[in-house]
């Protein structure tokens, strides 16, 4: 059974460029990864002012591997920083509790030093439980 993992991102107003340029230059950090479906960045429109990191994965130890490996955890630098400082343990940014941006230096992924655009963030887990897509012709 698939598994749906969301990190939902609070971004200030002035920050959402910056945001949507940062996930533009990171493309590929994610297709090539063992059992991963599906990504998309979603810019909220109306009822909510976070936007919303949807990923899809064939299943849970999948989506952990992924979290485990290189590739997450160097294009996260700065939430590990953070999750650390905020003694989570975790060590790469699950998004559990709020992570601050406060600007404080660069994460290697980070295209300039000005920190997170994001001011916190939260991991919601689903699981697939129906889905369908557009009717092939
Ligand atoms: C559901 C799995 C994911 C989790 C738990 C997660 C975790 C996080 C966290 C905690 C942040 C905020 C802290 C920070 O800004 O550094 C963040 C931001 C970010 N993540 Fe992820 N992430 C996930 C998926 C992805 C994917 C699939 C990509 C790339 C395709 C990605 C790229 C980024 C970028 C570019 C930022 C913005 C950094 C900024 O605020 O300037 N993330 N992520």
């Amino acid at each position: 059974m698939s598994v749906v993992k969301i990190n939902a991102l609070t971004v200030p107003a002035e920050m959402r460029e910056e945001l949507e340029r940062r996930f533009g230059n990171r493309a590929g950090m994610v297709e090539s990864s063992d059992g991963f479906e599906w990504f998309e960045l979603l810019r909220p429109v109306e009822g909510t002012d976070r936007y919303l990191v949807y990923t899809r994965w064939r299943s849970e130890e999948d989506f952990k591997r992924w979290q485990e490996s290189q590739s997450f955890q160097a294009g996260h630098a700065q939430a590990a920083a953070e999750a650390a400082s905020q003694g989570q343990g975790q060590g790469h940014g699950h998004g559990q509790g709020p992570s601050q941006g406060h600007g404080q230096g660069q994460g290697p992924g980070h295209g300039h030093g000005q920190g997170p655009a994001a001011t916190g963030s939260e991991l919601w887990s689903f699981e697939v439980v129906q889905s369908t897509g557009r009717r092939k012709s």
